[in-house]
């Protein structure tokens, strides 16, 4: 029978077989930025459109040609967030987090959605790890926040990111630019695409970012924001450069950055790879000082990053970085018969209440079969509970990986079981230093 239905263009699912690795890298960032001081934000899929269309900007490709927007019910128009850190924003000033110590500083983990052409590392549903520092106009915050990016990469084991850095000014410094800009692209109007008509009136600098190949081109020779920034700006940025030198984070100054959207001022950076294709961007974020004025609370400099989820297990595939294995079933419980069913099901629950990962039949199938199946889900050990085993109250562990086994007391299993594992690990730690007979036997009586 065909399928109702199939996972929808540009998403897609992630398997049991791989989504331990997904859950390893996402702790592992939050963990990371938790000793930075970034405290987790949960907040909703979706928001009033107006908070994108204000906060991400109305002529960026994101509001003009990617966002899911939808009317509900009530006649609202809703948008799933095309990215994090408009909803943070939001959430920052609707609940006067301002009133806390600032900085404040949060991180996320998300879903976003953006009506994009699929391709290796564009997804139309993708996920963003993110950190956002509202409240803090200092250069250090800035450095600080590339280090926690950095950091990770590095934690990982990430090799060959590139850190692009770039400042595009403040809005003083960005009406010049923008008139360099506008004369730049007046003389080529006649390239340009119906989109960047109407952004050469109302916003230049997103022809920049334009995918469209002949805008792009003409892009290429356009003036650079760095000969346009104003003296403060400039300060600012030699001193965010400053910081990183002092923390040995190498960078290189890309005069092209511009970034996707609008709320951007001054410093922003990208970590770009070569390794996964036209979408090399695995992470991308920067200073956005006056988000918070536009999405109507007081002014409020902040500055943030997000890290393309899909895009760094590509680059963590092509790497073949090592990432830990996943948590194996140290038990299976293989039974014969209702009664020992009934007590695998016992033993399963307090040996899971003591912190194992155990198993056992839940198929009626044959001891052979289930045999197979341990082998299978590749568990560490087994244990064979029929009749005879019941009325003579032992068993025999057997150790999938080696080829030891043990007997143990059933009434006493739990105990006897931990006992058995500490044993197996010692002697697995006395094989790699070369224990003697006479060590090894002392250090495992000690266990007894
Ligand atoms: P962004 O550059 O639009 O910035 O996205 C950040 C990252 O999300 C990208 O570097 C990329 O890894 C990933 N990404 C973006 N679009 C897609 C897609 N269609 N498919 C797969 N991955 C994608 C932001 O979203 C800003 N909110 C970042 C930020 C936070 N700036 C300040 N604070």
């Amino acid at each position: 029978m065909a399928l109702v239905t199939k996972a929808i263009k540009g998403t897609q699912d992630l398997l049991p077989c791989d989504s331990y690795k997904n859950r390893f890298v996402e702790q592992t960032m939050l963990d990371i930025a938790a000793k930075f001081g970034f405290k987790e934000i949960r907040t909703p899929v979706f928001e009033h459109t107006e908070l994108f269309s204000r906060g991400v900007g109305d002529t960026t490709d994101v509001v003009q040609k990617e966002m899911y927007t939808f009317d509900d019910k009530g006649g609202r128009s809703i948008t799933l967030r095309p990215e994090g850190t408009a909803g943070a924003m939001r959430a920052f000033l609707e609940h006067g987090l301002f009133n806390e110590p600032l900085p404040q500083k949060v991180s996320y983990l998300t879903s976003c959605y953006r009506y994009e052409k699929p391709q290796a590392g564009r997804l139309r549903e993708f996920h963003q790890f993110g950190v956002e520092c509202f409240g803090t106009a200092a250069p250090a915050a800035d450095a600080e926040l590339i280090c926690l990016a950095h950091q990770i990469f590095n934690f990982l084991g990430i090799e060959g990111l590139t850190l692009e850095l770039n400042s595009i000014g403040c809005p003083t410094c960005r009406k010049l630019y923008h008139k360099a800009l506008r004369d730049y692209f007046e003389a080529h109007r006649a390239q340009l695409c119906p989109t960047c008509l109407d952004r050469l009136e109302r916003n230049p600098m997103r022809i920049l970012d334009c995918k469209n190949p002949e805008c792009k081109e003409i892009a290429q020779n356009a003036p650079k924001v760095l000969d346009y920034i104003c003296s403060d700006c400039a300060a600012h940025f030699d001193a965010v450069k400053r910081h990183l030198d002092a923390m040995n984070i190498p960078y290189v100054v890309n005069p092209t950055i511009v970034r996707g959207l609008d709320y951007y001022t001054r410093t922003v950076f990208e970590f770009v790879s070569t390794q996964i294709g036209a979408q090399g961007t695995v992470c991308g974020g920067g200073r956005y000082d006056g988000l918070a004025e536009e999405l109507g609370g007081s002014a409020t400099p902040s500055l943030g990053f997000a890290l393309g989820i899909e895009r760094l297990m590509l680059l963590i595939q092509a790497q073949n970085t090592p990432l830990p294995e996943e948590e194996k079933t140290d038990l299976f419980i293989v039974t014969m018969g209702d009664d020992a069913n009934c007590r695998a099901a016992q033993l399963a629950c307090s040996l899971r209440e003591n912190g194992m990962t155990v198993q056992y039949d839940v198929l009626g199938r044959s001891v052979k079969a289930q045999m197979k199946y341990a082998n299978k889900i590749k568990a560490c050990n087994t244990v064979v509970i029929g009749d005879s085993e019941l009325e003579s109250g032992v068993v025999t562990v057997k150790d999938m990986e080696g080829d030891g086994s043990a007997q143990l007391p059933l009434a006493d299993f739990e105990d006897a079981f931990e006992r058995y594992l500490i044993q197996a690990e010692l002697r697995k730690i006395a094989d790699g230093e070369g224990m003697e007979g006479a060590d090894l036997s002392q250090l495992l009586t000690k266990t007894e």
